[in-house]
């Protein structure tokens, strides 16, 4: 079972910014940008993303938490009879392992404060302008666009995983960098799968060549905007000149791993078969 040649191009298309995001991460643990107080905050504004999500809660607070309080009254009811269990399943599991997430680095967070230093509260923590322009696009996009717009999205989530996979490099070192190595092992455990699952799935789409050419301007459009957002995350390890170097496709693309799709794409087909 292939990859489409359309989806293959959507891929080696993005591919040059995926290798942007993982570059800026990399740089980033041995940068002189790098100080106890931007690790603090990285990891605050992670924890924001892990439990915010988009940041579009119906809640009384931001988060997917207080989102799905809302969400369950008015779905619990329906369970069954206009609403599919499998839904509800998605959207229990999804809070789930996002929570999951936001633990793992809230964790880490907490272990680095001083006496006196106050702990991390989730329903206070906020996104950053990047984080903003890239969630509120995605946000606006899924409403414009309502065939396209979810997709492209799911393409991006995640980035290739590929803060997690850098982070995850960083496992067997001592003190706060094993901490964050073995997080970022398990968060990527997690999202590589669901990643692959959200790339595999165009190709069942039956998408014609014009909604090919809308998906790729959407996709490269956020990925740039991540790499703005993670760059900004982390406090700036990489300079103006070499982000408009990235943006503009200098750099080596990031190997994708097409037998791992193809593995993925074959296991899906074979659910939905069942
Ligand atoms: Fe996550």
């Amino acid at each position: 079972m292939t990859l489409s040649q359309s989806l293959r191009k959507l891929i080696e298309v993005n591919a040059p910014l995926w290798a942007g995001e993982a570059e800026i991460i990399r740089t980033y643990w041995t940068s002189p940008v790098r100080t106890r107080e931007t690790d603090k905050l990285w990891l605050k504004r992670q924890c924001w993303k892990e439990y915010a999500g988009l940041g579009d809660s119906e809640g009384e607070t931001m988060g997917m938490v207080s989102d799905l309080e809302v969400k369950l009254k008015r779905m619990v009811p329906r369970l069954d009879i206009d609403l599919d269990r499998h839904d509800l399943y998605e959207l229990l599991e999804k809070v789930f392992v996002e929570y999951r997430h936001y633990t793992l680095f809230a964790d880490i967070y907490d272990t680095m404060l001083d006496p006196g230093e106050s702990k991390l509260n989730a329903n206070k923590l906020e996104p950053w302008p990047e984080e903003v322009a890239l969630a509120s696009r995605r946000v606006t996009v899924k409403k414009t666009n309502p065939k396209l717009g979810w997709r492209a999205t799911d393409f991006t989530e995640g980035g290739y995983c590929t803060m997690y996979s850098e982070g995850a490099k960083l496992k067997g070192r001592p003190g706060l960098d094993g901490q964050i190595g073995r997080a970022c092992q398990r968060v990527y455990d997690d999202e590589y799968g669901h990643m692959m699952h959200g790339i595999v799935g165009i190709d069942d789409a039956g998408l014609a060549k014009s909604d090919w050419d809308e998906l790729t301007q959407l996709t490269l459009e956020q990925l740039r905007l991540r790499i703005l957002m993670r760059n900004a995350q982390f406090n700036h390890p990489l300079s103006k000149e070499r982000i408009s170097d990235i943006l503009a496709g200098k750099i080596e693309p990031i190997k994708f791993d097409f037998a791992k799709a193809e593995s993925y794409l074959e296991e899906s087909h074979a659910a939905a078969a069942e």
